[in-house]
C-alpha cells in the first residue's frame, strides 16, 4: 500500500504519516532547520523488531548522530554500531551501555582498541590481519577479555554504487575468505579474544534484496567451518545495507522491502541456530528527516534555470557524493513556489515526486 511521507494537502506541503504541514516550521524564518519525525523512525524499529528471530538491531550511528535522535533510538530498544571512539562516546552520552555497542570501521587505532576494550565493549568486528594481532597485544597487556566478530567478504556484488559496495574480493573494508580462516585459526588458540561473532556487510544503499540471498549462500558454511574451530562463535552479524528509493518517499514500499528481506531471513535461518544482529542505518533515519531552506534567487541563464538556496553541502552532504540522486522537494516549497510554478513544470520534478506543482 502506498503512504507517501511528502505530499501536498490543501496547497501545503506535509511530512510524515500524520502529514504535519511544513509551513509551520518557518513561520519565523531566520534559517534553514532540519525537522525530523520520529514517527517514521519508530515505526522501521518496530518493523525490524518484527523479525521474530532477531538477536539485536544495532543503529549504525554513522547515519545520524543528532544526540536526540541517538536518545530515542536507545529507549526504542536498539544498540549502536559505531566506527570510532568518537562515536562511541556520543553513544555513551546518549544512554547506550558499552554492552550495547558493536566497533565496526577498518581504520581503528591502537588508542582506541585500548579505550574499548578497557571498557569492556560489546563486540569488535575485525577487518584486517593486524588489527587482530594489534586486539591480543592489548588484551595481554590490559589482561582483558575481549569478544570480536571477523568481517567476511562473501564476495558478493551489492548492486549499488561501485565505492559503497564494500564486499567484493578487492575491497578496503572486510577480510577476504581466505585471510579470515588464518585469523579464525589464530583466534581458535588465543585465549583473551574470543571469537563471538561473524559478520559480513555488503554496502549501503541496497535496493535488490537477492544479494542478501548470495551472501547468506556463502557464508552460512563459513560460520559453520568457523564454529567448529571456534566453539564460542553463536553470533551472526548480517550487516546493514537496505536502502530506499530517493525518487519517491513512499513508506509503503520501503516496509515491503524490509518484509522481503525478513521472510528471506527467517526461510535461510530457521535452520541455523545462531543470535542474529543487524547493524541498519539508513534504512531507519533517511526518511526521518527535511530539511527546509529559503529561494535567495532565481537565476535564469539561456539553457537553465537556477534556485539559489540559502543552503547546501555544509547542511547537507549526500547530493554531493556518490553520483547520489536526492531530489529537492523544499525548494519548491517557499512563497516562490506560487509565482513561478509554472517555470518549474519541467516534467522530471513531477515524475520524482509526483508532486502537483
Ligand atoms: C560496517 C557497517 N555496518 C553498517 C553500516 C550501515 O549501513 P546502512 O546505513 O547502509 O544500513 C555501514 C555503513 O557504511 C557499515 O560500514
Amino acid at each position: 500500500m502506498s503512504r507517501k511521507l511528502l505530499q501536498y494537502k490543501n496547497g501545503n506541503l506535509c511530512f510524515g504519516p500524520n502529514a504535519v504541514p511544513l509551513s509551520k516550521f518557518v513561520e519565523n524564518y531566520k534559517q534553514p532547520v532540519l525537522v525530523y519525525d520520529l514517527n517514521i523512525i519508530r515505526e522501521r524499529i518496530n518493523w525490524i523488531k518484527g523479525w521474530k528471530g532477531l538477536g539485536q538491531v544495532h543503529f549504525a550511528v554513522k547515519s545520524n548522530f543528532n544526540l536526540d535522535i541517538l536518545k530515542f533510538i536507545k529507549n526504542a530498544g536498539c544498540g549502536a554500531d559505531v566506527v570510532s571512539v568518537g562515536e562511541i562516546k556520543r553513544s555513551l552520552e546518549a544512554g547506550f551501555a558499552m554492552s550495547d555497542i558493536i566497533f565496526s570501521g577498518v581504520g581503528k587505532s591502537r588508542e582506541e582498541l585500548s579505550w574499548a576494550i578497557e571498557r569492556g565493549i560489546y563486540q569488535i568486528n575485525i577487518e584486517s590481519h593486524s588489527e587482530l594481532k594489534k586486539i591480543i597485544e592489548i588484551s595481554e597487556r590490559l589482561g582483558r577479555n575481549v569478544s570480536v566478530g571477523l568481517r567476511i567478504n562473501p564476495e558478493v556484488d551489492a548492486e549499488t554504487h561501485k565505492s559503497i559496495s564494500t564486499a567484493l574480493k578487492d575491497s578496503k573494508f572486510g577480510l577476504d575468505m581466505q585471510t579470515g580462516r588464518e585469523c579464525i585459526e589464530i583466534l581458535s588458540k588465543t585465549k583473551n579474544v574470543k571469537l563471538k561473532a561473524l559478520s559480513f556487510h555488503l554496502g549501503s544503499q541496497i535496493l535488490n534484496i537477492s544479494v542478501y540471498e548470495k551472501a547468506l549462500a556463502v557464508m552460512k558454511p563459513y560460520y559453520l567451518e568457523a564454529k567448529a574451530k571456534c566453539p564460542d562463535l553463536d553470533r551472526f552479524d548480517l550487516g546493514g545495507g537496505i536502502g530506499i528509493d530517493y525518487t519517491d518517499a513512499d513508506s509503503g514500499v520501503d516496509q515491503s522491502r524490509w518484509l522481503l528481506l525478513q521472510s528471506l531471513y527467517e526461510k535461510e535461518l530457521s535452520d541455523f541456530k545462531a543470535t542474529y544482529l543487524l547493524e541498519i542505518g539508513r534504512f531507519i533515519v533517511a526518511r526521518s528527516g527535511v530539511l527546509l531552506a529559503r529561494v535567495e534567487i532565481i537565476k535564469n541563464n539561456p539553457f537553465k534555470k537556477f534556485l539559489v538556496l540559502d543552503t547546501g553541502m555544509t547542511h547537507i552532504m549526500r547530493p554531493a557524493l556518490y553520483n547520489a540522486f536526492h531530489g529537492h522537494c523544499a525548494r519548491i516549497y517557499t512563497d516562490c513556489r506560487r509565482r513561478i510554478c509554472s517555470d518549474l513544470r519541467c516534467g522530471r520534478l513531477r515524475k520524482c515526486h509526483g508532486i502537483p506543482l
